[in-house]
């Protein structure tokens, strides 16, 4: 086994001299945490301000928060959040925003838009009957009820996932027939509008991976079982920002690894800063990874060759959000994409990825959000570039004020990326997820996000309880 000496020193006869000479300056860290989004800023501050270990940071952008997106009016100072919106009131989100002295209120949506049902492909009207708001409740209280077995089993992260010969058939047969097996048709239109959309075509992907989507919690909070909260002021961004002030200088921004070498006694990682070019060398006892770990994402982390088998199983659904500032859309209205064959009421027919999902009002001004979900190799340029072809349609066929052609505007746009994360069902089968979770602790290294649990902020931070005991053990 190496010792953390040999690993500088080898580290350092493979970098440039200038590198080598600045190995002396380097951090050395209880726990180094890769990604400061919701899942690594949560650990981060826990680890640190909790229990007392040293950590340092690495993140990306020049901010914290990842998918939160909080945009704010020039003039008015209103806030919008057109990425995250809301978060579970799961136990100890709220106290983790009370620590910071962040005030939330309850979410309320806009729930007195116009919703206009159009296939962006064509500009066809499409005349579905949503089912009535009770229907769909009432659904989502049944739905509830039949899922509620199998919630230990994916949440929080899949440590009790069952061996291959006790996955439950449900968890593994297509979303749309599982809801139709159970008589949910009248659920599907909410699942899918607030959450299950990541996925794309919802009705197509293992039902596992859609409850990943939506699920428990969504669930209990659509029936009023569970509350729904946001920051009173500043938008969601409020909390990640009194996070960043919280820890200051332990979080290196703009930077990304370039290198590292991970062994059973530490890691060491060679972190480079995109804007001064600046190396940091960083020496840990653990790693904490919180980012997808996508090929791009782990390329740069030494993975073996059966780590990195296990992980590039995952395909990826890429998602954008924007705000866009454009008068020919009508205020109060969302224009929704459903494909033509979902009408009349077909409740469990939707577009394929890429699309977009949707253009909803703000409630600002004439600024819409727009949602694009990418299949797994979509670009922010196609991204932007089909909403524009959308819109175009939309223009053309007249269900907006003007025919005339015109650019989309783009007042905010975000590239979110790879998530849900998600495997075929013969590699579920396969023992993928047992797989998976043999990396948890294996060469000083933990992972935590999406892939390893659920796309919910709040839930991410459930996650990380769980896993802090164990990143903690022996350190
Ligand atoms: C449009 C949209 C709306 C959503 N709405 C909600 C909602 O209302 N409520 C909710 O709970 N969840 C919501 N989610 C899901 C939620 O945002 C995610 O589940 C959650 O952000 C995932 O947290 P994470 O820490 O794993 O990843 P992220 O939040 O994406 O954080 C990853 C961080 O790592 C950084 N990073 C990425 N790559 C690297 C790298 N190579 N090196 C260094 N840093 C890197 C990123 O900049 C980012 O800061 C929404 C997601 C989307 C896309
Ligand atoms: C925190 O850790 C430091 C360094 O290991 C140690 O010196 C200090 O006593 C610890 N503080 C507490 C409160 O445990
Ligand atoms: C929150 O407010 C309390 C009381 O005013 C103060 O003691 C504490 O330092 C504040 N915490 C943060 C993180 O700002
Ligand atoms: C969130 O849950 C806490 C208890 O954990 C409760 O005190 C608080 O009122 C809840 N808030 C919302 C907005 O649901
Ligand atoms: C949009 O809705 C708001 C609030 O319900 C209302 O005051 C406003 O008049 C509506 N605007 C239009 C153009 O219908
Ligand atoms: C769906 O529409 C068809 C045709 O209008 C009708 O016969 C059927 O009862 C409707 N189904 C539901 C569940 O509303
Ligand atoms: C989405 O999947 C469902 C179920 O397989 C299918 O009926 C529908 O046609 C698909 N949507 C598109 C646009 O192909
Ligand atoms: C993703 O979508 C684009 C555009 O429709 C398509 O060209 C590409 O083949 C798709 N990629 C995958 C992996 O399905």
């Amino acid at each position: 086994m190496l010792s953390l000496a040999s690993i500088v020193l080898s580290v350092g006869a493979a970098l440039p001299l200038a590198t080598a000479n600045a190995l002396s300056g380097a951090l050395h860290r209880d726990v180094v945490v890769i990604g400061g989004g919701a899942a690594g800023a949560y650990a981060a501050v826990r680890l640190r301000d909790d229990f007392n270990k040293s950590i340092a940071l690495i993140e990306k952008q020049d901010i914290l928060g990842g998918m939160v997106d909080t945009y704010v009016d020039q003039k008015t100072g209103a806030t919008f959040d057109f990425g995250v919106q809301t978060f579970l009131n799961v136990s100890g989100a709220k106290a983790f925003f009370d620590r910071f002295n962040v005030s939330v209120g309850s979410y309320s949506s806009s729930a007195s838009l116009i919703t206009e049902y159009i296939d962006f492909n064509t500009g066809a009207e499409v005349d579905f009957e949503v089912p009535s708001i009770t229907a769909q409740i009432v659904a989502i209280a049944q739905f509830l009820t039949v899922i509620e077995p199998w919630e230990s089993m994916l949440q929080p992260g899949y440590w009790n996932f069952p061996d291959p010969s006790n996955i439950p058939d449900d968890l593994l047969i297509p979303f749309g027939e599982f809801l139709t097996k159970y008589g949910l048709e009248d659920g599907a239109p909410i699942i899918y509008s607030t959450t299950g959309l990541g996925v794309g075509n919802m009705s197509e992907v293992a039902t596992m991976f859609a409850l990943q989507s939506f699920g428990w919690d969504m669930a209990r909070a659509l029936t009023g079982q569970l509350g729904l909260f946001t920051p009173t002021s500043g938008g969601n961004q409020a909390l990640y920002n009194a996070i960043a002030t919280d820890l200051g200088d332990d979080v290196l921004y703009s930077s990304t690894v370039l290198k590292s070498r991970r062994t059973n006694s530490g890691v060491s990682l060679t972190v480079r800063n995109h804007k001064t070019g600046q190396l940091t060398p960083i020496i840990a006892r653990r790693l904490l990874v919180a980012i997808e770990p996508t090929e791009d994402n782990t390329s740069p982390l030494d993975l073996s060759p059966s780590e990195q088998n296990t992980l590039a199983k995952f395909t990826y659904s890429n998602e954008f959000a924007g705000l866009v500032d454009n008068a020919v859309f009508n205020t109060n209205y969302t224009y929704f994409n459903l494909p033509s064959t979902a009408a009349p009421n077909h409740t469990l027919i939707f577009q394929e990825e890429p699309m977009v999902a949707s253009f909803e009002y703000t409630g600002l001004d004439h600024l819409f959000r727009v949602m694009v979900i990418g299949n797994t190799t979509s670009t922010a340029d196609e991204a932007k570039a089909l909403a524009q072809t959308n819109f175009n349609t939309l223009l053309k066929t007249g269900h907006l004020s003007s025919p005339q052609d015109q650019k989309l505007s783009w007042a905010a746009f975000s590239t979110h990326g790879p998530m849900h994360a998600r495997v075929s069902v013969d590699e579920v089968k396969s023992g993928f997820y047992q797989d998976l979770y043999k990396l948890q602790g294996a060469r000083s290294t933990w992972w935590t996000g999406g892939a390893f649990s659920v796309n919910f902020q709040t839930k991410l931070w459930e996650f990380n309880e769980g896993l802090i005991p164990k990143i903690l053990e022996g350190l």
